[in-house]
């Protein structure tokens, strides 16, 4: 594949794969947003993780594993991905624990009761599925395709997550009370998942002209704050925005003004979790080398035994 025909096929709305030609900053675009993609996807299973030994009932705590062991899933698989384009995870891994690669912002926040668990599944899944959608088309092939799979996972984390809210919400006042103070704390840092506004994003235009992206940060906060409203009100919880409010001739909600001193301090590292959330990947990182060096000694003595 030749300039010309990387030209062809974004404009066609076909799919660059990983052995044709691309131009350096395509590929450099790629695995930067795909490995802060995976690494938000693993470090995301911590703030929910501590409630696995805690969760209310044998039911919950079955439907918390499994959503956990979902975005460990994703993670790999978005790891994969990079790969395809060269990157290596190992070396992603430490560009992550060394603060050279970010995650998502909205995993450096705690999780102060199981109310949180739903509401993360309602609105921080909710958000990742508004964004990922439209990635389903991104233009690098093996990153859309990714993202199918991952939807479909995320649709049932939203699901679970609104169910318990549910819940929560036909129970006693001090439930009701335990959701609407974890929707109060959740629902402004999950807006700014979606990014700096459109005006203050450098990235954007040219991941749009490449349809890496095919929405704007803002487009996508709109359109998530136009499905959220509705459910927040069917659930009998208020979204702590008194800015709120219908806008007939645009067709959408407007909403109040999102802090974004706050994203910047949360992404630079000032955030409530992020040194607790740092310590335990490299922890983590640290206590599984054994494994890795297993795996690797196992694979090479096994291509010694396989070679004529
Ligand atoms: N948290 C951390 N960093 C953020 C951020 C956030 N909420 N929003 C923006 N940034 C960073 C960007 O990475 C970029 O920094 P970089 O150039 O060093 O990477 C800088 O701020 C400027 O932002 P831009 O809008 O110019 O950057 P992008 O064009 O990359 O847009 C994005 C940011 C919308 C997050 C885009 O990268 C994206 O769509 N990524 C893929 C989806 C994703 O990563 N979602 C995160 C959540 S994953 C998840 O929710 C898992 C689910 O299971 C719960």
């Amino acid at each position: 594949m030749t300039e010309a025909v990387f030209a062809e096929t974004i404009a066609k709305d076909q799919r660059v794969e990983p052995r044709d030609w691309m131009p350096d900053g395509y590929r450099k675009t790629m695995i930067r947003q795909i490995a802060q993609h995976a690494h938000s996807e693993i470090i995301g299973m911590q703030p929910e993780g501590e409630w696995i030994t805690r969760a209310p009932s044998l039911r919950r705590k079955a439907i918390l594993l499994a959503k956990v062991q979902d975005e460990a899933g994703h993670g790999l698989y978005l790891y994969s991905a990079a790969e395809t384009l060269g990157a290596d995870r190992g070396d992603l891994t430490r560009r992550l624990i060394e603060g050279r690669q970010k995650y998502s912002s909205i995993f450096n926040y705690p999780t102060l009761s199981f109310a949180d668990v739903g509401v993360i599944g309602w609105l921080v899944d909710g958000a990742a599925i508004c964004n990922q959608v439209p990635l389903c088309r991104s233009s690098f092939g093996p990153y859309a395709r990714a993202m199918i799979r991952i939807c479909k996972e995320e649709s049932f984390h939203q699901r679970q997550g609104y169910e318990l809210l549910m819940t929560m919400m036909g129970g006693t006042q001090a439930q009701r009370d335990m959701v609407q103070d974890a929707v109060n704390r959740w629902w402004w840092p999950s807006l700014m998942m979606f990014g700096p506004p459109d005006d203050q994003s450098p990235n954007s235009a040219q991941s749009m002209a490449w349809k890496i992206k095919r929405h704007t940060n803002d487009e996508l906060r709109q359109r998530y704050v136009d499905m959220s409203v509705p459910q927040a009100e069917a659930l009998g919880v208020t979204l702590p925005d008194p800015d709120l409010s219908w806008n007939d001739e645009r067709g959408h909600w407007d909403f109040g003004a999102i802090d974004w001193s706050e994203l910047q301090r949360v992404i630079s590292g000032d955030g409530p979790c992020n040194a607790l959330r740092i310590e335990n990947r490299r922890r983590a990182d640290s206590d599984g080398a054994w494994v890795r060096e297993a795996a690797a000694a196992h694979a090479a003595r096994h291509q010694e035994v396989a070679a004529p």
